[in-house]
């Protein structure tokens, strides 16, 4: 196996198929609208993730539930128009697929024709197969989520990590091979044991992305706002924070409103 990295133009689901293959590793992060699509994307990302975690850092809500197709279609028709090379792969919201397979399609045909999206992601194993198999067969590509899955935290009751108990284990196994059989591109794993993720990610074929999952997998993903530490007060142990544009932001704006106040801005050469 080569672990040098290929020069990937542009991104799709079977560079990552071959990035797993060839060793590399594949970063995914998400983003909702153009301008952060546009950072992302020409700082090299593999997949942006247009996710459904919009309801929480975009919209303000507690859970991911509320968010509706149409929300999630005005984010991914501008992240789309700010990414040239990345794979933008966009999540179908709660209650735009759980009712019937029929129903999950044309959820997914209205990313795909309205957004221009590559792909979409969808929550859940065995129970919502048909569905995937549907999309499939449309030709839509599927990346998979399984673990920790926000749409269902009611039913969970606790954000807390999944499948740490043996029959939780081997239902999530099985649901994976599931998934890979069907014909999904890729999985995102979300907070399980680091070893469950790396047998899993050993045991298939297509690309497994973690978030809290650990290093044995095939790619990572995190929520842009938290990595860029917008958000101050969401620190889960697997968070990486490469800023902290809290408080680099906070100051800015304060800044700002001192010099207004104080009359310090605009000066001479700020105005015509
Ligand atoms: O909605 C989202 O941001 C996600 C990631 C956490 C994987 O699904």
């Amino acid at each position: 196996m080569s672990t040098a990295k290929k020069d990937y133009k542009k991104i799709t689901t079977k560079s990552l198929i071959d990035m797993k293959a060839h060793g590399e590793k594949i970063s995914m992060l998400t983003a909702y609208d153009y301008t952060m699509a546009k950072i992302v994307d020409s700082a090299g990302i593999d997949v942006i993730l247009v996710g459904d975690s919009a309801s929480n850092v975009m919209a303000g809500h507690e859970t991911t539930l509320p968010i509706t197709l149409d929300q999630m279609i005005y984010h991914a028709s501008s992240v789309v128009r700010g990414a040239d090379r990345a794979l933008v792969v966009v999540d179908l919201p709660f209650g735009s697929y759980q009712s019937d397979p029929k129903e999950a399609l044309r959820s997914a045909i209205r990313i795909m024709k309205e957004s221009g999206g590559h792909a979409v992601k969808l929550e859940g194993g065995k129970e919502i197969k048909e569905s995937i198999k549907k999309i499939l067969n449309a030709g839509i590509p599927v990346m998979g989520h399984l673990g920790l899955t926000p749409q269902s935290i009611y039913k969970f009751g606790t954000y807390t990590v999944r499948a740490k108990e043996e029959e939780e284990a081997l239902k999530l196994i099985e649901d994976a091979k599931l998934l890979e059989k069907i014909g999904c591109f890729s999985l995102v794993l979300e907070k399980i044991p680091a070893k469950l993720a790396q047998q899993i990610a050993e045991s298939i074929s297509i690309p497994v992305i973690g978030i809290g999952a650990g290093s044995g997998v095939d790619g990572q993903v995190l929520v842009i706002h938290d990595m860029l530490g917008m958000n101050n007060e969401f620190s889960p142990r697997f968070l990486r924070r490469y800023m902290n544009l809290y408080e680099g932001m906070t100051s800015a704006i304060s800044q700002y409103v001192d010099d207004v106040k104080s009359k310090d801005f605009p000066n001479e050469k700020e105005q015509y």
